[in-house]
């Protein structure tokens, strides 16, 4: 697998990450041993770049991710996230304290078993808190070798430059694919201009690029992605056409759907790093091969002209309140 280098001054990583998110909650069932066993063959096939956060599963992510390094800690670049506050049920609030931040880093750090964190993300930024404070606190943990780089998550261009202002930051952390170009206005510009890397999330449209999930009442009542306006109803259904166009041209490239996305990823510039995520070895095995998966000129131009960047419809999540870009 070949490298990265996230940012200025921060770690390599493999060109394709592990998301661990789904591995705990959201898409539907899952099995810790099954997916112990993904990030094992991840870690095998040189895919380093290990990516959770502590509201996934209410902490149970980075237990389990925690549990899965346990023996191998050195041959990982492990990120995780922040300030996302959990209710007793669906609602969720911000903390960007100086105090929270300290706190979450510690409880990060018991969960997944590690001295340090490579890569520390503010999950999403608290309105109330100027980023200076938030950024500040999170470099004081850099200075006592808490955590080794500072990332953002959804954060606009404006925030990302005061934040640059206070500390370096290594990683912009946002949701990149065919299907979600929004930033490329002006969000990444900026990222590039301050030599911040994008680590492209949910670079599959989480599962409906690759092309077997289905959306609407196809998708189980406990499946997450069921309250997403982009997979309910006829927005749905207009996706999956989409889904088969692209579909068409993977077949062209001779590769499959979810590989073309992460291919398409991969030419956008050597800083756009994505972490597809799963808890299926067959699928870790063919993102991590996406990797290898060269588009012609000609393929690029057939992909822009089939999904054209406004093309999908539905917003991405139900509530963008906590979306700044
Ligand atoms: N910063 C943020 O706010 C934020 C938000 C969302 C996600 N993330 C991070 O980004 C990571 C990736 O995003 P994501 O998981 O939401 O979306 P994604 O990577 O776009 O898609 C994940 C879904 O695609 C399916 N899939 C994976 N590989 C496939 C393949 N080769 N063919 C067909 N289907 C495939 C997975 O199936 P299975 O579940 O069956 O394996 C899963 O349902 C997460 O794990 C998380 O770490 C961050």
């Amino acid at each position: 697998m070949n490298r990265r280098r996230l940012g200025r001054g921060g770690p390599e990583v493999s060109a394709i990450g592990l998301g661990c998110m789904g591995m705990s909650e959201f898409y539907g069932q899952a099995d810790d041993s099954e997916s112990i066993a993904v990030i094992h063959r991840a870690l095998d096939l040189g895919v380093d770049f290990l990516d959770t956060a502590d509201m996934y599963g209410r902490g149970r992510n980075e237990e389990l991710v925690g549990r899965a390094i346990r023996d191998r800690r050195d041959e990982v670049v492990l990120a995780t996230k922040f300030g996302i506050v959990r209710g007793e049920g669906e609602e969720r609030g911000v903390d960007g304290s100086p105090g929270y931040v300290r706190q979450a880093a510690e409880a990060s750090l018991r969960r997944l078993g590690v001295d340090h964190i490579d890569l520390y993300y503010l999950h999403r930024r608290d309105p109330q808190v100027p980023i200076e404070e938030t950024v500040g606190a999170m470099a004081e943990l850099v200075a006592q070798g808490k955590i080794g780089t500072i990332g953002l998550s959804e954060v606009s261009a404006d925030t990302l430059r005061r934040a640059h202002a206070t500390h370096p930051v290594t990683a912009l952390q946002s949701e990149y694919s065919l299907f979600t170009r929004g930033l490329e206005a002006e969000i990444l510009p900026t990222a590039r201009e301050l030599g911040v890397a994008l680590v492209a999330y949910s670079p599959i449209s989480r599962g409906l690029l690759g092309g077997t999930l289905g959306t609407g009442d196809r998708l189980p009542d406990d499946d997450f992605r069921k309250n997403l306006p982009r997979f309910a109803g006829e927005n749905g259904s207009h996706n999956e056409e989409l889904v088969t166009e692209v579909r068409g041209i993977a077949e062209e490239v001779g590769c499959t759907p979810a590989q073309l996305a992460l291919a398409w990823l991969l030419t956008r510039g050597e800083d756009v790093v994505p972490i597809p995520g799963t808890k299926r070895l067959r699928y870790l095995e063919e993102n991590a091969a996406a990797a290898d998966v060269t588009l012609t000129a000609d393929q690029l131009a057939a992909l822009d002209a089939a999904v054209p960047p406004d093309s999908v419809r539905g917003d991405r999540y139900p509530s963008m309140a906590l979306i700044e870009g």
